[in-house]
């Protein structure tokens, strides 16, 4: 019997090199147990792995690795025992990750997406709390993830929050970032969080602004926010009493008339101009230029002019259909629901979201009041083609090479005309002899689609699509 112990409950490169000396020398999966230091001694003393020097060299399929990779990181005591008896399996079947029956298969590929559902869940779900003051201000945050994914999951919060000094405590490991280098500290416990902050009341004010009654579906709520998240979240003391009140409220704001735009009344009247059409030197112009756009109405009742955001030179520019409530708040693109679907499909087509510019057809939030709702508006074709300058001169700044249009008002604006995404999507359509297009759906699409099955469909779909850009960009930057 061999016994093998792994520095941590993470370390894939000793489990991997292990497992690859073990293989190449013959030993099968019953002869190995697998153990962790720190965890119950074993009843055998560690093993010192034999030499494989002599022993014939294999490769594995890549699928085998990168799930490997995820599954490694799940909660499951017998995933090092499970992987490396599909590593033995796979010297005399070196394609049997493609078999969609296989019980080892099925067990791995499954420990690998709830990893990266529990990932998910804590880029959703982290929030934090201010802590000190000054230059010593720091946020801190206390979240409890199933898996051991905090050093997989935190770089994400690095690239977010890159100017914030943050820590995210867990009971077994902690992440700290100081605004240059991620380091990871033993656990903690949730005293060691501050429980209250004045950002509370913003989220829960939030919350209660983009809950929308009437779209209401308490079971994919549930689903996407399950309660054990819900101690560690400042809103979830809103969900009880929202769900309570939601049929009442749909149905007075079914009968109440819309009231004139709050801001159109309070602000004059200015006219409306077309952007100049002389291109600006660098992005930072444009941008300021864009702040006093009068080029069609919606300017009066939004808070600002959200203009896109990304690198000068970015070879993959996103379009959006216009800000949402959250957007027009913060001035940046996508950074509320619909902004985090997107990121999370981001990581998972591998498209680094820093590296990519994020606009929308339309740079200003349209919306109609109800109470403290602002219920968003699909923009109209003059306000698409009144805001089309925008985005042509942000195009002619940038010069990606591939722009994806998601939605229909997006893939109106970067066509130039009304452009069905179901017929189109998948189809490489060329702007001109230096720019590619393609068209998807809109990640808020996805938020609103009411079964699980459905959106488990469509976000793969959707992913999909983000990875042919991402190939598509690769063959161009090979031609
Ligand atoms: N929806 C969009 O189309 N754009 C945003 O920026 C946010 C939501």
């Amino acid at each position: 019997m061999h016994t093998i112990v792994l520095d941590s409950e993470t370390d894939f490169d000793g489990w991997r090199a292990a497992a690859r000396t073990l293989a190449q020398n013959g030993v099968p999966p019953q002869d190995i147990v697998w153990t962790v230091a720190g965890r119950a001694p074993e009843l055998f003393a560690p093993t010192e792995l034999p030499s494989c020097e002599n022993a014939p060299a294999f490769t594995v399929q890549a699928a085998f690795i990168e799930i490997a990779r995820m599954a490694i990181l799940h909660r499951d005591p017998e995933r090092f025992a499970l992987l490396y008896r599909l590593l033995w399996r796979l010297r005399a079947d070196p394609v049997i990750m493609n078999n969609p029956v296989d019980a080892d298969v099925i067990r791995a590929r499954t420990l690998a997406r709830e990893v990266r559902r529990d990932e998910h869940k804590m880029h959703a779900f982290v929030r934090f709390r201010e802590f000190g003051s000054g230059d010593a201000t720091r946020f801190v945050a206390w979240f409890e993830p199933t898996h051991h994914i905090v050093e997989l999951a935190t770089p994400f919060f690095a690239r977010r929050f890159a100017s914030m000094a943050w820590s995210i405590l867990t009971p077994e490991r902690c992440a700290h970032w100081d605004g240059h280098a991620l380091t990871f500290t033993a656990g903690a416990t949730r005293a060691d969080a501050p429980s209250d902050d004045p950002l509370e009341e913003t989220w829960r004010t939030y919350y209660a602004s983009i809950f929308n009654p009437a779209r209401l579906k308490v079971k994919a709520m549930r689903t996407e926010m399950p309660k054990k998240y819900w101690r560690n979240l400042p809103e979830a003391s809103m969900i009880d009493p929202l769900i309570a009140a939601a049929a009442r409220t749909t149905q007075v704001m079914i009968a109440r008339e819309a009231p004139a735009p709050r801001l159109a009344r309070q602000r004059k009247d200015a006219p409306m101009t077309a952007p100049a059409l002389h291109k600006p030197d660098s992005l930072a112009a444009l941008r300021a230029e864009a702040a006093h756009c009068r080029a069609c109405p919606l300017w009066k009742d939004a808070t600002q002019t959200v203009f896109g955001e990304g690198p000068e030179h970015a070879s993959l520019m996103l379009v959006g259909e216009q800000p949402g409530d959250k957007e027009d708040l913060a001035g940046k693109p996508f950074v509320g629901p619909a902004g985090m679907m997107l990121d999370r499909a981001l990581v998972d087509a591998g498209i680094e979201r820093n590296k990519v510019y994020v606009t929308n057809a339309v740079k200003h939030f349209k919306f109609v009041p109800r109470g403290k709702i602002r219920l968003h508006q699909k923009p109209s074709t003059p306000e698409i083609r009144a805001c089309r300058p925008w985005y042509e001169r942000e195009l002619a700044l940038i010069q990606p090479a591939l722009v994806m249009a998601m939605g229909a008002t997006a893939a109106q604006s970067v066509l130039g005309k009304i452009t069905p995404i179901g017929k189109n999507r998948g189809r490489v359509i060329d702007l001109d002899d230096a720019t590619k297009a393609l068209v998807t759906v809109h990640p808020s699409y996805l938020l609103r689609l009411p079964d699980e099955d459905a959106r488990a469909r469509e976000y793969a779909a959707f992913v999909k699509d983000l990875q042919l850009a991402a190939s598509v960009l690769r063959k161009l930057k090979a031609a």
